[in-house]
């Protein structure tokens, strides 16, 4: 996936990278210790997020990195809150948006603009939402995993870029399998995003 902003040319500085966080931010932690190693081509430029006084954001704040808080209840509707999420991302010139545990909907003014990547805790197109492992745990799979996927106007449903299979354990609950997951998770988006982002 080659960003439209990104100048012919532009290949060998860092990718830009925005990420969206909505609470414990562990994926952007991972993504942000890689990202140390100049080798491996990708800048996280700032971190948003729906709400404040989350971890996601001290982990972004801690490294001294931009942070800014778009609230949904700030805005009189969520039309008017994409666009003012979309105002956000453009003043930090990301080549790509990565949701990394971000639990709104985004809409027709960030997805127009920009190329958004989620990264869900389920393997698409099975269990999609907010409540994918609980979800998944209920139906009784043996396996599940997680999925990073393009966002389109969806829940869930963008092009699948790469998966990773986790196996569900006999006396799992939520919290050990999705912990499980994350695990997967942070090591599929680390592998994969430079790949994605043509480095
Ligand atoms: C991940 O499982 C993500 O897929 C889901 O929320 C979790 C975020 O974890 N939407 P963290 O906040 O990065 O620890």
């Amino acid at each position: 996936m080659t960003p439209t902003t990104q100048p012919p040319g532009a290949s060998s500085s860092p990718a830009r990278v925005v990420v969206l966080v909505s609470g414990t931010g562990t994926l952007l932690q991972a993504l942000l210790e890689a990202c140390v190693d100049p080798s491996y081509g990708v800048a996280v430029v700032a971190v948003g997020a729906d709400r404040d006084r989350i971890a996601g954001l001290d982990r972004a704040r801690d490294r001294g990195l931009p942070t800014f808080v778009v609230p949904l209840r700030e805005h009189a509707d969520r039309a008017s809150w994409d666009v003012a999420l979309a105002e956000a991302l453009a003043e930090h010139r990301p080549d790509l948006v990565l949701s990394a545990g971000f639990m709104k909907i985004l809409g027709p003014a960030v997805l127009g603009r920009f190329v958004v990547v989620n990264t869900h805790p389920a393997l698409l197109p099975s269990f999609p939402g907010a409540h994918a492992v609980r979800d998944a745990l209920a139906h009784g799979v043996r396996v599940s995993g997680c999925t990073l996927h393009r966002v389109d106007a969806g829940v869930d449903t963008g092009p699948i870029l790469a998966q990773r299979a986790v196996a569900v354990l006999p006396d799992d609950t939520e919290e050990s399998l999705h912990e499980r997951i994350k695990a997967a998770e942070r090591e599929l988006l680390v592998q994969e995003l430079p790949r994605l982002l043509g480095r």
